[in-house]
């Protein structure tokens, strides 16, 4: 919903919620650990998922991130 299913944010509710556009060069700079972080703790109006995904769901979802075509689009 907030990252669409291309993780580009590009949707209504990721442009009104300023949704990060996870094929981004800048996500893409990010280390594994950065990426876990922010899920896990949450950042903005993003929400932490601490309590709803465990460690190892929340690095399945770093590694989805990273196979995520790298659009180059300077969406963030
Ligand atoms: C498990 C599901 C999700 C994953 C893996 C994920 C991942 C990420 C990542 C990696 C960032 C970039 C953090 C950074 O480096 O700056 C981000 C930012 C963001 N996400 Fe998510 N996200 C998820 C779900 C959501 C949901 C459900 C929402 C909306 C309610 C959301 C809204 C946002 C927003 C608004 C930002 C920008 C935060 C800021 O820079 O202030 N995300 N997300």
């Amino acid at each position: 919903m907030c990252h669409d299913d291309d993780g580009t944010a590009s949707g209504p509710t990721g442009k009104a919620l300023g949704a990060a556009n996870l094929t981004s060069p800048a996500i893409r700079k990010e280390s594994n650990e950065a990426l876990a972080h922010f899920i896990s703790a949450g950042k903005g109006k993003m929400p932490s998922f601490q309590t709803t995904l465990t460690q190892q769901q929340i690095a399945d979802a770093v590694q989805y991130i990273r196979s995520l075509g790298n659009t180059g689009a300077a969406h963030r």
